[in-house]
């Protein structure tokens, strides 16, 4: 799916959102790592991304194409209660407030919406994510490690999808086996290059 999106100002460069592809991973790893550094690993979120594949992954690419956009989300459940955990979400430096990040999160709320998912939850700043309907997480649904709990937030896609989700967030995903080797390896290579 590619579809183009829309710039916020006249003078804004353009650019399109597509699925995440295979050819991708060393330029999100790349983008990622700029935009969060190594610690992005040793979030609280990252338990419940390692090692699985994520229920969608989706890019924005500048007119060229290169990636300069990335957002995923991951099959989680609290209590039963199935939702999904986005995360994580990053522009490149040089097109931030051009609503790159704005754009992937909308097509990513109506993928999520489309597919039938009940509810997204994350772990970000209120203040950008209340603009696509973010609000606290219910107070009994816990991430399985410490995050502060003014930046724990969800929206529900359908009403009532968090009734009755309570405990710790657990990963339901499907376990990402060879591929993940093959992330990791090109990961390693980016960190070298
Ligand atoms: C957060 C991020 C993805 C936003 O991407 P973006 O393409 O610049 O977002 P948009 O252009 O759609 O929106 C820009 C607006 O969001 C605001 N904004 C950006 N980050 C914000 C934050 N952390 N808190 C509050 N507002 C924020 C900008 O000030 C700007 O405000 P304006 O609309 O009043 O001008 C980008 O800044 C980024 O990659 N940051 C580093 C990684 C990161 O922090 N990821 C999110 C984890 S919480």
């Amino acid at each position: 799916m590619t579809s183009v999106a829309r710039s916020r100002a006249p003078q804004a460069r353009p650019f399109c959102l597509d699925i995440e592809r295979d050819g991708d991973v060393v330029a999100r790893e790349r983008l990622l790592d700029a935009a969060m550094g190594p610690e992005r690993f040793r979030k609280t979120s990252e338990r419940l991304r390692a090692g699985r594949k994520p229920a969608l992954a989706m890019v924005a690419r500048d007119e060229t194409g290169r990636l300069i956009g990335t957002v995923r989300l991951w099959h989680v459940a609290a209590g039963g209660r199935a939702a999904l955990l986005l995360g994580p979400l990053a522009v490149d430096a040089a097109r931030r407030c051009d609503g790159v990040g704005g754009a992937l999160m909308r097509a990513a709320i109506a993928a999520a919406t489309q597919a039938g998912h009940g509810a997204i939850l994350l772990v970000g700043d209120a203040p950008y994510y209340t603009r696509f309907g973010f609000a606290r997480a219910p107070r009994v649904v816990h991430m399985p490690g410490p995050v502060e709990l003014d930046r724990f937030l969800a929206l529900e896609l359908r009403a009532g999808a968090l009734d009755g989700a309570e405990g710790r967030l657990v990963a339901t995903g499907e376990r990402a086996g060879r591929r993940r080797a093959t992330r990791k390896a090109a990961h390693a290579r980016a960190a070298s290059a």
